[in-house]
């Protein structure tokens, strides 16, 4: 069985039929992206897999534990980590503050380990460290927002749209800090309206459109598809 195992995932928000039998996997090890246009339906995947909002029906599955009506910090608990679309970090607080509120299924005895780690991975977090979160650049936010999640010690890492607003100097090392996370043992499920850079980095991908999966496959093939390149790659 894969890791994670999303299996015919129908959400709706009253009316509104969001997602339709949405089913995909991420094998242990992988970095899969999960790519679609403006309102597909990847944010809301997201949201139903961490526990923010409760499927209509269809199941998870994470590592054997079925957490399809279990409470977010029980995943948390179980080694899923979300980093959410806009970072969300804790404005008022310091850098170092929001990376500890990260650590807080963890024991106390493993914090200052775990911050030494996230500031080899960041050194501008680590240089920003008394700093208030809501004083850095969109740049530093993401990955202040992405090292968070890392404090947690994730077994798999969500990611919603880590591009989304940064230039692609930030885009670039984001991606490269992503691929850091990924050889150093932790799965990868990459959330992008940036095709191209998903692509680019994951090993499977699945396309999301008006809620339903319409495409999957090998991300270096996906890369290559003629569809793919017209709709989502701008070629
Ligand atoms: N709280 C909500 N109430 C009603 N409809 C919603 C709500 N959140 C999302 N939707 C609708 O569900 C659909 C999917 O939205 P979602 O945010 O999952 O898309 P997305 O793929 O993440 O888009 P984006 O790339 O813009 O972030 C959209 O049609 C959206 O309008
Ligand atoms: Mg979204």
């Amino acid at each position: 069985m894969a890791m994670l195992e999303v299996k015919d995932l129908n959400v709706y928000y009253g009316m509104i039929h969001a997602l339709h039998d949405v089913s995909f996997s991420v094998e242990e090890g992988e970095v899969v992206a999960l790519i679609g246009a403006n309102g597909a339906g990847k944010t809301t995947t997201l949201h139903t897999i961490t526990g923010l909002l409760q499927a209509k029906s269809g199941s998870v599955v994470f590592e054997g534990h079925d957490i399809t009506r279990k409470p977010g910090h029980a995943i948390v608990r179980l080694g899923m980590s979300h980093v959410p679309e806009g970072r969300r970090v804790f404005a008022n607080l310091t850098v170092a503050e929001n990376l500890r509120m990260g650590a807080y299924t963890r024991p106390k005895s493993e914090m200052a380990a775990s911050l030494k780690e996230v500031y080899e991975w960041f050194p501008r977090l680590e240089e920003r460290r008394n700093q208030a979160a809501g004083t850095l650049s969109g740049g530093e936010q993401q990955m202040l927002a992405m090292g968070r999640a890392m404090m947690a010690k994730p077994r798999i890492l969500l990611m919603d749209e880590p591009s989304m607003g940064l230039s692609p100097l930030f885009v670039g090392e984001i991606f490269k800090i992503i691929e850091k996370v990924s050889s150093a043992g932790t799965t990868v499920l990459l959330v992008e309206q940036n095709a191209k850079k998903a692509l680019s980095i994951a090993d499977r991908a699945y396309v999301l459109e008006t809620g339903r999966i319409s495409k999957s496959g090998n991300a270096k093939e996906l890369l290559n598809d003629d569809a793919i390149k017209k709709a989502y790659l701008g070629e």
